[in-house]
Order: structure tokens, then C-alpha cells, then sequence
């Protein structure tokens, strides 16, 4: 019977294999394995780093590196608050500050009861809308106390 871990391993090679090929595979190979498995499995590195003739601890400086790539599985919900410059001019930081109180966890962290993990993201193409924020793949501007309240109450729901 396989275990959990070789079933990962064996998804991964079969990601690898399909792009390894590419000039750079490394960022791309990530890319795919968090795509399957919402996140990149501890695992994983050992069977890339082999696949890419490159050591462990490469694979995963990389993946610390690049924020972008969850070690842990994320929660329910995944809410980004943009940080770039024009969301900044508007109040992000003081945005980012409350939403972190109202949840009780900083960027990079998920919620104890798994509801939501919380990102910084750098710009959302809605700058327009500052500042803006994207819940679940959808994006949301002008965000305002109010806002972040039935945010909160959306992923606690
Ligand atoms: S800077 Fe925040 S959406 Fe562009």
C-alpha cells in the first residue's frame, strides 16, 4: 500500500516529467506541484531536487524565497490585501493592521480553525479601486471597515 508521502512523491514526478523539459523548470515545476496539491509538499523537494540534478537545500531556498509557495496546505479561504504602491497611498498598511487584528494571524499564517490564510499581494490591477484586497480569486476595492468586517464574517461563515 502506498503511504500519503509516496502518493505525493509519485504525483510530483509525473509533474516534473512534464516539465522538466522547459528552459528554467524549476519555478515552473513549484508552480505546478502547488497547483495540485495547494501547497508544496515537504516531500516533493527531495523528488525534484533529484529530477533537476540540483541539491535539496537549492529546492528549498527557492521555495522559502518566493513567498508565493505555501508549505502548508492553505485554509478554506485565501484573502490577499495588496501592498503595492498605490494601495499604499490609500491606507493598505492600516487595512493590513486591522485585518490582522480581526483575525488573529499576520501574512503568511493561517487561522487555527483552517478558515482563511492571509497574503500580501503586489497589485491586483485595481489600483483604481484602492485599496483592494482578493478573496478567493475575486477581487474587491475600496475596502473600508466595513469591508473588512463582512470579509472576516464571510470566511468565518
Ligand atoms: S496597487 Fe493595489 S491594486 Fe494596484
Amino acid at each position: 500500500m502506498q503511504t500519503q508521502g509516496t502518493q505525493a512523491a509519485a504525483r510530483a514526478a509525473a509533474i516534473i516529467e512534464e516539465l522538466k523539459g522547459l528552459e528554467g523548470p524549476l519555478l515552473p515545476i513549484l508552480h505546478g506541484i502547488q497547483e495540485a496539491f495547494g501547497h508544496v509538499p515537504a516531500e516533493t523537494l527531495p523528488v525534484i531536487a533529484e529530477a533537476l540534478n540540483i541539491s535539496k537545500a537549492e529546492v528549498h531556498g527557492v521555495v522559502t524565497f518566493y513567498h508565493d509557495y505555501r508549505k502548508q496546505p492553505a485554509g478554506r479561504h485565501v484573502l490577499k490585501l495588496c501592498q503595492a504602491e498605490a494601495c499604499q497611498a490609500m491606507g493598505s498598511d492600516a487595512i493590513a493592521a486591522k485585518m490582522k487584528q480581526l483575525l488573529g494571524i499576520g501574512f503568511h499564517e493561517t487561522a487555527k480553525d483552517g478558515s482563511v490564510t492571509l497574503e500580501p499581494v503586489y497589485c491586483l490591477g485595481l489600483c483604481a479601486c484602492a485599496p483592494s484586497a482578493m478573496l478567493d480569486g475575486e477581487v474587491i476595492g475600496r475596502l473600508d471597515d466595513e469591508a473588512l468586517e463582512a470579509i472576516v464574517a464571510e470566511v468565518r461563515a
